[in-house]
């Protein structure tokens, strides 16, 4: 049984390291700790029986123009080798998204992958119901392009009480 929750401070140095193994960006400790400070809800861990972490979302929100036109966006999502394909990254995903949704009331939330990252733009697209909004020529340090990829939230009153977004929601790993 895994457990998605909100991480603190102690999970920091897990998220940093299984970063690490999954992802050729990487960030230093300060940025993690950043997040942290500025959007507590925002960074939910994937967390196994035994307590150790395998896999994680690191998010935050973004200026547009002004107060009150922040927008979510994903920095880093990752699940440990072992742990794929249990629908954890959904989970984490879809937790961001409220707190996004509720806690920020953010219009969107956006992201940017790799074209060729086959796994991640399947869930985005298809699982969590992102579009590609633009693309993104050289954006990654070795000259590959990104999508740009972007999913709104449904307004409060379109939602009728029944969680954001239209998303295909995993039964629980
Ligand atoms: C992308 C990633 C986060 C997906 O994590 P995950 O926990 O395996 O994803 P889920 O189990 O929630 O799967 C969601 C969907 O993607 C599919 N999927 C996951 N990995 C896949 C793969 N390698 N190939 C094809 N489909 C895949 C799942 O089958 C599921 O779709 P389905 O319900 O139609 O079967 C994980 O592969 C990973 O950490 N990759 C390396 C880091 C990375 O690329 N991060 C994203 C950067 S933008």
């Amino acid at each position: 049984m895994v457990c998605i929750r909100t991480a603190t401070c102690e999970d920091l140095l897990h998220m940093q390291q299984a970063n690490l193994k999954s992802l050729p960006e990487n960030y230093q400790f300060k940025y993690y700790l950043y997040h942290l400070l500025s959007w507590p809800q925002l960074l939910q861990v994937a967390e196994d029986a035994s307590g150790r972490i395998v896999g994680y979302v690191l998010a935050k929100m973004e200026e547009e123009t002004g107060p009150g036109e922040s927008h979510g966006h994903i920095t880093s999502l990752a699940v440990n080798r072992t742990s794929r394909k249990v629908g954890l990254a959904t989970r984490l995903m879809m937790s961001a998204h409220d707190s996004m949704d509720e806690v920020f009331q953010a219009p969107f939330v956006s992201l940017h992958v790799r074209v060729t990252n086959k796994a991640a733009i399947h869930l985005y697209k298809n699982i969590l119901r992102y579009d590609v909004h633009d693309v993104e020529e050289k954006y990654y340090a070795d000259g590959e392009n990104a999508y740009d990829m972007r999913k709104h939230f449904r307004k409060k009153k379109e939602r009728g009480g029944a969680g954001g977004g239209g998303e295909k929601r995993p039964a629980p790993g």
